[in-house]
């Protein structure tokens, strides 16, 4: 199943328009703030980005200030993309930016290469995220930046708790904890190496250059 059917609540409107007003007020959130902070310190310039499982596309408002020249966006959930693409006409950005919304899976064969590929809170959302993993590193020219859960005991009996509560809420959503060894080898099998990893309590920030 994908983790994120137009029809499941989990990713709807109600959900994106809550997270842009914290966004507008607060800034990115601290994992997606360690993961702009080390791509910024690769200094690239008029770099090109694919964000999937884009969200609220705070990667591509962010990065297009000084990273970036261009970004694809890419998410499952309408909601999310409408609500990006918004805010993307607020910043005055919206030209840069395009925005697709489907299935990282259905775009593989026709998604070009970029300079910058993200995977912010994405692997999470499936039992099986090799294919998707192997498809982001595939299209990364240059720097490929992610964000998982760490696989610790307290990790894993928190994610368990919400998945229990969106079971009872009739949420089909649930979220997975992977090893990081097994999530490492992808990036390192198409011949990314990592320079950097960061350990929040809860996330694992880390960032590979081919
Ligand atoms: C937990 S959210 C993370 C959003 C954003 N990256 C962030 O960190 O704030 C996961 C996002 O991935 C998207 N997503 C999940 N599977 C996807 C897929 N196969 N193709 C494209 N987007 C996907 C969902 O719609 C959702 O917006």
């Amino acid at each position: 199943m994908k983790c994120c059917d137009p029809r499941d609540h989990h990713f709807g409107s109600k959900h994106a328009e809550r997270d842009l007003a914290r966004y507008q007020k607060q800034g990115p959130d601290r994992t997606t703030q360690i993961l702009l902070d080390s791509i910024r310190g690769q200094d690239l310039r008029n770099a090109t980005l694919l964000d999937i499982g884009a969200g609220l596309g705070v990667i591509h408002h962010e990065l297009l200030q000084d990273t970036c020249s261009s970004a694809t966006h890419i998410d499952l959930s309408s909601a999310y993309n409408d609500v990006a693409a918004k805010e993307s006409v607020r910043r005055g950005h919206r030209e840069r930016v395009e925005f697709i919304q489907g299935d990282i899976a259905e775009y593989e064969g026709t998604l070009e290469s970029h300079d910058i590929v993200t995977l912010d809170r994405v692997v999470c959302c499936y039992p099986d995220y090799r294919g998707m993993l192997s498809t982001a590193v595939e299209k990364c020219g240059r720097v490929f930046a992610m964000s998982y859960p760490r696989n610790r005991w307290f990790v894993h009996l928190a994610m368990g708790i919400e998945n229990l509560k969106r079971k009872t809420n009739g949420d089909p959503f649930r979220s997975f904890v992977h090893s990081p060894q097994e999530i490492r080898q992808i990036p390192e099998s198409h011949g990314l190496r990592r320079q950097s990893v960061v350990r929040t309590p809860f996330w694992q920030i880390e960032l590979y250059t081919r």
